[in-house]
Parts: C-alpha cells; structure tokens; sequence
C-alpha cells in the first residue's frame, strides 16, 4: 500500500489523469490537487453520466474520500460553486469532503478579464490560453499582491473593502494598458462575500489537515492538472502555463515532504495532443489529424477547443519520465489507435542537421525539431472488453513493449476505454494469476 502518490501527466494535458485518479482513489483516503485551476477539464464517465471536473479534484466522484485543494492552486469561487452545484444536481454531495487550504490564491473577475485582453492583444503570437485567468492570478502572487482563500475567513465587511480595492487597483491596470472599461468593484465584492458565506466551513490550514498523511495515517493521492511540457520551468516556454505541473509542484503545492512520496504514475496517452499554441514536434495535419481528433474525441473538456493531434513522442516522454521521477507509466487511450495499419512513434529528433534524443524546453530549439520515427504494424481487433493484460492483440502489446524500451519504465496500467471500469491493471492481473496458482 502506497502512502503517497503522485499522478501527473507526461504530455501536454489531456492524457486522460482523471481516468487514472479515479481508478486509484479506491485506495486512499485523500486527494490533492496541488496547482493550476479551473484551465483543468477532468472528464470521467460513470455510467451514463459524464462529470467534467474543473477545479474538484477526481476523487469526489468516491463517497469516502475527502478532497482537498491545494495551496499551490488558483482558486475561482464562481467556479467552484458552480461544480459544487452541478455535483450536487447529479446527487454527490461534495460540499462536506471539499477542503479548501487557505494558503491557495483567489482568481478575481478581473483576472478573467487581463487574461482574455493580453491574448487578444498578442494576436498572433498569443499562447492560447484557457482565458480562465491562470496567468494573471499566479503574477499577482508572485508579486505578493493577491488574495487568499484564507481572507475569505475576514469578516464580512473586511473582505467586502479588500477586494473592492483590488478591483479598482486592477481597473486602473485595464484602462492603462488596454483602455478597457472598469469592472463593477462593488458588484464582485458583494459577490465573494457572498460565496464566502458558504466555502467558510470548507476552508482549513493545510499543514494542520494534513497531519495524518505525515503522520502515516491517512494515505494520499497529489493530483496534477495540466502535464510536464506545459510546465512553467520545463515545459516549452513560453507555451506554457503559470504553475508547476511537475512533482515538485507536488512539494510546493501541498507542503507534504518529498521522503513520503513512494509512486509517481506518469499517464501518457498512446499519441499525442497539444491544446493551445507552441511547437509540437510530431503534430499530425490535414486528413490524418482530422481521423484520430475524431476516434479519440479530442475536443477540449474546458474551452471546446479541437485538439492538435500527433504520434507518439518517445523523447518527449522520456524527458517527462525522468523530470518526474516516474515509478511506472499509465498509458490511456491505446484503444482509440486500434483499426491503423501502422502506428509510428518518434524515437529522436533531427535539430539543425544533427540527431538528437533529449528533449529542448526552449520553445525556439523545439520549433525546429523534426521528428525521426520508427513505424510499427497496426492491430484491428477491439479490445476494450479485456481486463487481462495477456489478451492484448500481439501488435498492441509490441506497441506498448516499444513505448516501455524508449521511455525506460514500466507501464503498468492500459487505458482500453472511456469507462471507468475499462483499464487493465497488469499486476492486478498477475496476482489474480499467482492466487489461483497458490503463490500469492
Ligand atoms: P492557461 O493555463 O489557461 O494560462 O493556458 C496556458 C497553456 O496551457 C495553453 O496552451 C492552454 O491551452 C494550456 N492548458 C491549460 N490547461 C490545460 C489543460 O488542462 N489541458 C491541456 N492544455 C491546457
């Protein structure tokens, strides 16, 4: 049994972490999401129920698990009160395991609002951005000029005045530099007043909270949003986003030390995606593109945006692999490939007439890559009923052995399906085997 694990993604977002979560919640008794904000789309099928998870971490689809939001995280309250309503609509009261750090930051409507004008504004030459004001938010931050969870605990009127500061400080800011209109600093301080009133009770001191996770009691998922190449230090600056996706950003988002951490699930999809703009090595085009958007559905869950697909990225994934840390690879949506005469996978990388194999985070180096691959023969039988590792068409498994080989670290866990029941758990499947041998 594991004390403490990390899931983070090992691409650009989207490999389909929230799947992974809820396979592994069953075993803890607390979920972490220690960066990012509601820029997330966690999507999990229960039944016939699709949830889309913003700013909630995975694990509250599970009645027993508490969940906590980080104080690595940026913190939207409209959001997180509509998810908390949405929930409730669908019959899972979150509202009594939702914690909330106090050390987490506040996003403000004015964030929003800097966000969409500095994109427009780059035209372009912009990132891409959610629009969910996750720049804006972690500067304000860092500049120590933001406001916490925790002042939503000031008295009313306190809080009131707070923020009605904040907005007309922000209304200056627009009107400098993007002759914007003011926003309504009255209005949005009556607001978060408003919410205030009923996150108090969820708020906490999370070194306090997270007592029993020190103290061996409580086991403990950190989950990561986003994904490794979008990291703001060792993703493709600047085609990045404003946190720490990687697993220090599990150690500075939760406060938890580094010494508990026992599991670090890479997740990786069997290809790649790329939402938002900046260089993507083996970015597939036209027709191609168009076929695997469509099977893997790849749309995002946030802004609806059509995903950029690509092959798979073995020196991209390696690099994820080895900032990270990994102990074993989750590897999701395998399925979805499955009907292609071949699949390629890209081993290296060709940069100014020389072959390399590591991975450039300068974004300009990248821009430059081009991809080598190495073509693999496709599989056609459908194999999403299959929950033993072994039954795998031949093709896939030399697939899978292929990615294990580049990568250098196990996958553990295929992804064969949107469902939450459809993944396969190969030493699960390997100690069912030993049981009925008599060796477990
Ligand atoms: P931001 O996080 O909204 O500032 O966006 C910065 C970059 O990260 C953009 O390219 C976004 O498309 C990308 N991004 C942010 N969140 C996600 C996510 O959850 N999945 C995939 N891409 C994301």
């Amino acid at each position: 049994m594991h004390s403490m694990s990390v899931v983070i993604g090992g691409q650009w977002g989207d490999e389909g972490k929230g799947k992974i979560v809820d396979c592994l919640v069953p075993e803890v008794d607390v979920v972490i999401r220690y960066q990012g904000g509601a820029n997330a789309g966690h999507t999990v099928k229960v039944g016939e129920k699709k949830f889309v998870l913003h700013l909630l971490p995975t694990g509250i689809l599970h009645e027993k698990v508490r969940c906590l939001l980080g104080g690595g995280m940026v913190v939207d309250t409209w959001a997180l009160l509509e998810e908390l309503d949405e929930l409730k609509a669908n019959g899972v009261d979150a509202d009594s395991r939702v914690y909330l750090a106090s050390s987490a930051h506040l996003v403000l409507p004015f964030h929003r609002r800097i966000d969409e004008l500095r994109e427009k504004s780059l035209q372009r030459k912009n990132i891409g951005t959610t629009g969910r004001g996750i720049g804006p938010t972690y500067e304000d931050k860092m500049s120590r000029m933001g406001l916490r969870v925790g002042d939503l605990l000031l008295p009313d009127e306190n809080l009131r005045r707070l923020v009605i500061e904040k907005v007309l400080r922000a209304n200056q800011y627009l009107a400098a530099r993007f002759d914007a209109p003011a926003m309504a600093a009255e209005a949005i301080g009556s607001e978060i007043v408003e919410h205030a009133q009923r996150l108090r009770p969820m708020i906490v001191d999370s070194f306090d909270f997270l007592a029993p996770v020190r103290a061996g009691a409580w086991r403990a998922l950190l989950e990561g949003a986003q994904g490794t190449l979008l990291d703001i230090d060792h993703g493709s600056y600047p085609f990045v986003t404003s946190s720490n996706c990687t697993v220090g950003g599990a150690l500075t988002g939760t406060g938890l030390p580094p010494q508990l951490i026992d599991r670090v699930t890479l997740v990786l999809k069997a290809y790649c995606t790329r939402v938002g703009n900046g260089p993507f090595p083996t970015e597939l085009h036209g027709e191609e593109a168009e076929a695997l958007r469509q099977a893997g559905h790849e749309f995002g869950a946030t802004t609806g945006r059509p995903r950029r697909p690509g092959w798979f990225d073995a020196v991209a994934a390696r690099y994820a692999a080895e900032i990270n840390g990994a102990t074993e690879i989750a590897l999701t949506k395998l399925d979805v490939l499955t009907g292609l005469e071949q699949v390629k996978v890209c081993t290296a990388y060709t940069l100014d007439d020389k072959t390399i194999d590591s991975f450039p985070a300068d974004a300009a180096q990248l821009e430059r890559c081009k991809p080598v691959y190495t073509e693999l023969p496709g599989w056609s039988v459908d194999f999403s009923a299959i929950k033993d590792y072994r039954e795998l068409p031949e093709n896939a498994r030399a697939y899978v052995a292929t990615l294990e080989k580049l990568i250098g670290c196990r996958v553990r866990y295929v992804s064969t399906g949107p469902q939450r029941e459809q993944f396969i758990d190969r030493d699960q499947a390997a100690s069912v085997q030993n049981r009925s041998l008599g060796t477990a």
